[in-house]
């Protein structure tokens, strides 16, 4: 794929205009079609523990906020979750949690990837959204059987990260994590936060740019959406959701006309601001969903933001819910599938 004109990103990410801005998700539909085709690939979200080490001050389950109460799944409920998407022919399941990188953590996550892997006879991918980890930790992930892993780099922009964490949370591990992930074998995803206090147009490019430079195979982005437990709670004093919604859905379409073949997931944040949000998402260009499967007794207390959607249906509604929003675009779900994107290529080993 060649390299991304930044000017042309800049322009493409300023324009405001409605006649324009309809032109522009044509376009990425379009780009869509050609690369990826109209098929949605589900990506079943256990949502596995709300415990966290870290302390981002944008999210509503960082460590210092205790109005939050704790939960951890057991192992017995990560993985019936887990097997439910498997039965629904999901495909896939994402397990993502707070940050956590103790040995009794790691052996859980390890326990509960091959306990997934081999009930659901070497079938279901896996995908893990679990943070920053040493390298041999996800060396043993891998050869657990996670196939995929997540892990946003929220802004490509050093400064601005430094804005949006405490001093010890460090950028630069981070980029390095994303490449070791890759030179393991996963295929890599990670992505931003879209409308950050302090953050430019300037900077929206520059992310683009990232993904572009780290070859990066999957993105997953979501507007920012201010949580009240939190120091960025009135970071934005101007904040506006439907602009809000705009920005986020430009970012999806310019990825993807820019980067054409990574997988883009509409992801549930869209949701938040806009009730067929994600299926605007995925008429701007994304194709994939990750469909909330955790239990609604856990899903109150994993609250990254304000107004998540789906908070007191169960995976089986939303199951049924997202089957109907996609048909009423005209898409299919492309079911019992991986959905891998078609731009990973494995590493010569
Ligand atoms: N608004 C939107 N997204 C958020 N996340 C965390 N807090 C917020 C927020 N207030 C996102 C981060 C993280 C992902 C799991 O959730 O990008 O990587
Ligand atoms: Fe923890 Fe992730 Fe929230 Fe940061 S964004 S506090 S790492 S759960
Ligand atoms: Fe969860 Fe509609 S997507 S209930």
């Amino acid at each position: 794929m060649i390299k991304p004109d930044r000017a042309e990103v800049l322009r493409l990410l300023s324009v405001t205009d409605k006649a324009e801005l309809t032109q522009l998700f044509q376009r990425a539909y379009e780009v869509k079609k050609q690369f990826v085709g109209t098929k949605v690939y589900f990506r079943g979200i256990v949502e596995l523990s709300n415990v966290c080490k870290k302390n981002c001050y944008y999210c509503g389950i960082r460590s210092g906020n205790s109005d939050v109460e704790r939960f951890t799944l057991s192992k017995d409920e990560a993985v019936t979750s887990a097997l439910w998407a498997y039965d629904q022919q999901y495909g896939s399941v994402v397990i993502q949690s707070g940050e956590r990188d103790d040995a009794q953590f790691v052996d859980f996550i390890e326990d509960i990837v091959s306990t997934i892997r081999e009930k659901s006879n070497h079938e279901l991918g896996i995908t893990l959204s679990l943070g920053e980890q040493s390298e041999e930790t996800y060396k043993r992930w891998y050869a657990a059987g996670a196939h995929r892993y997540l892990l946003r780099i929220e802004t490509s922009n050093r400064e601005l990260y430094r804005k949006l964490h405490p001093a010890d949370h460090d950028w630069e591990y981070r980029v390095n994590c994303i490449r070791t992930l890759k030179r393991i074998g996963y295929q890599s995803g990670t992505g931003v936060m879209i409308g950050l206090p302090y953050q430019t147009l300037e900077h929206l490019v520059d992310d683009i740019m990232f993904f572009y430079d780290e070859d990066i195979d999957m993105i997953g982005m979501g507007p920012f959406i201010p949580h009240e437990d939190t120091p960025l709670a009135n970071a934005l004093p101007e904040y506006n959701e439907a602009e809000h919604l705009d920005l986020a859905l430009k970012m999806i379409a310019v990825c993807r006309i820019v980067l054409k073949d990574v997988n883009i997931a509409s992801t549930t944040a869209l949701q938040a601001l806009k009730s067929d949000g994600r299926e605007m998402g995925l008429l701007a260009g994304a194709n994939i969903i990750m469909p909330n499967i955790t239990d609604t007794k856990y899903r109150g207390n994993y609250q990254l933001y304000r107004g998540k959607p789906c908070l007191d249906e169960n995976a089986n509604l939303c199951r049924g819910c997202l089957e109907k929003r996609i048909s009423s675009i005209g898409e299919e779900i492309g079911y019992a599938q991986w959905g891998d994107s078609p731009h990973y290529h494995k590493p010569d080993s």
